[in-house]
């Protein structure tokens, strides 16, 4: 058995020399300065003060060392982790607040940015005005309805008496389908959608028909070959022109406010006798026809504006569409939406409503 080594020599451990020691100390301190970011400093900690760095196994020799050369090697290894644990813990500082700052910088908010990139749209003042029209007619416990924008010619003329040589056809210029021997036009008014649904239907019959309608008009301001309509139907017993009065007052009023007045003149269409045309007092000058001593030109001194057609259901149309003329009137009603939304919203150019310029149907069409 060996004794004890008792002339061990601490200079013979080399990681214990005084030059060892500075050096793993100035490496741990250069690489601290070099350290860039909080992540290569983390990597910096490892490789200079972890175990299996030169100054943490420096310091695992000191204990192997003889006790008068252990208070020597321990105050020199202490000193260089210490002055590296200093280095680190300084340069730790520095890079936090660095960072802090960086975040400060590249997370900063621009509130005077635009919110929103992508503006939200607005529903088109014709998809929004139409409901309009239906909800005030829903209220009134009607139904809407609707009908195909491709129509056979019966419908759209003979059931509602128009017959093939009737001159009223020429009232409404009609675009028609090819081939000509299908009998199927562009419907020139939403009325066939009231034909279909008499012949579906047996009354009372309340319905409001909203939609596309075509004629073969000139674009321009106040015309365009693709309209829309909004048509009324009511068949009940009893049914009077003095139930269509009422009715198309409170539309009016649903629509333009209390204080509007309509005016009835005698007019003609063929599926309706009596038939008149209503017309709205000029939302401008009220009916007094000027304005301080100019021509209204709103109504161009009329006092009043066109709105629609109207009257008491013809009984042939009645008995066409399979309806009970003895028991059963009605009467009905057809308005054009884009002039009613024109009033409502003083649109000077029809031509707005169709040109789907985004700028237009914001402004118009968030509000109805
Ligand atoms: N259908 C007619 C048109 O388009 C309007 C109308 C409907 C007239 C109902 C009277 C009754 O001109």
């Amino acid at each position: 058995m060996s004794g004890p080594n008792t002339d061990y020599d601490p200079v013979e451990v080399s990681t214990l020399k005084p030059d060892e020691v500075d050096a793993a100390r100035d490496a741990a301190l250069a690489a601290i300065a070099d350290a860039a970011d909080l992540e290569a400093l983390k990597q910096v900690r490892i490789d200079h003060t972890g175990d299996r760095s030169p100054l943490a196994l420096a310091n695992r020799e000191i204990g192997a060392l003889p006790p008068q050369a252990r208070k020597e090697a321990g105050q020199r290894v202490g000193q260089a982790r210490g002055a590296v644990s200093k280095a680190l813990a300084e340069r730790q500082a520095v890079l936090e607040a660095e960072h802090e700052e960086r975040m400060l910088v590249e997370e900063t908010v621009d509130v005077t940015l635009p919110t929103d990139r992508v503006p939200a749209g607005a529903r088109h003042p014709l998809t929004t005005g139409s409901e309009l029209i239906a909800d005030i007619f829903v209220a009134m416990g009607w139904e809407v309805a609707e009908g195909p924008v491709i129509e056979a010619e019966w419908l759209n003329f003979d059931a509602l008496n128009l017959g093939p040589d009737h001159p009223a056809r020429t009232m409404q210029d009609t675009f028609w389908t090819d081939p000509a021997d299908d009998a199927m036009v562009l419907r020139t008014h939403t009325s066939p959608v009231q034909a279909r649904t008499m012949l579906t239907r047996t009354p009372p019959i309340y319905v409001v028909c909203p939609g596309r309608v075509f004629r073969t008009d000139e674009y321009d301001a106040t015309h365009s070959p693709v309209f829309h309509q909004v048509e009324g139907l009511a068949i009940d017993e009893g049914i009077s022109m003095a139930h269509l009065k009422g009715t198309l007052d409170h539309f009016a009023t649903a629509m333009f406010g209390e204080g509007i007045t309509t005016r009835f003149r005698p007019s003609y269409f063929p599926f309706t006798e009596p038939s008149a045309e209503v017309d709205l007092v000029c939302f401008v000058c009220r009916g007094a026809q000027e304005i301080d001593g100019v021509t209204c030109r709103t109504c161009r001194g009329e006092g009043w504006i066109e709105w629609g057609g109207c009257g008491v259901v013809n009984p042939r149309v009645l008995r066409a569409c399979g309806v009970d003329s003895d028991r059963y009137s009605g009467f009905a009603f057809g308005m054009g939406i884009d002039r009613t939304l024109m009033f409502r919203h003083s649109i000077a150019d029809l031509r707005d409503l169709f040109e789907g310029d985004v700028r237009f149907t914001t402004a118009f069409g968030s509000d109805l």
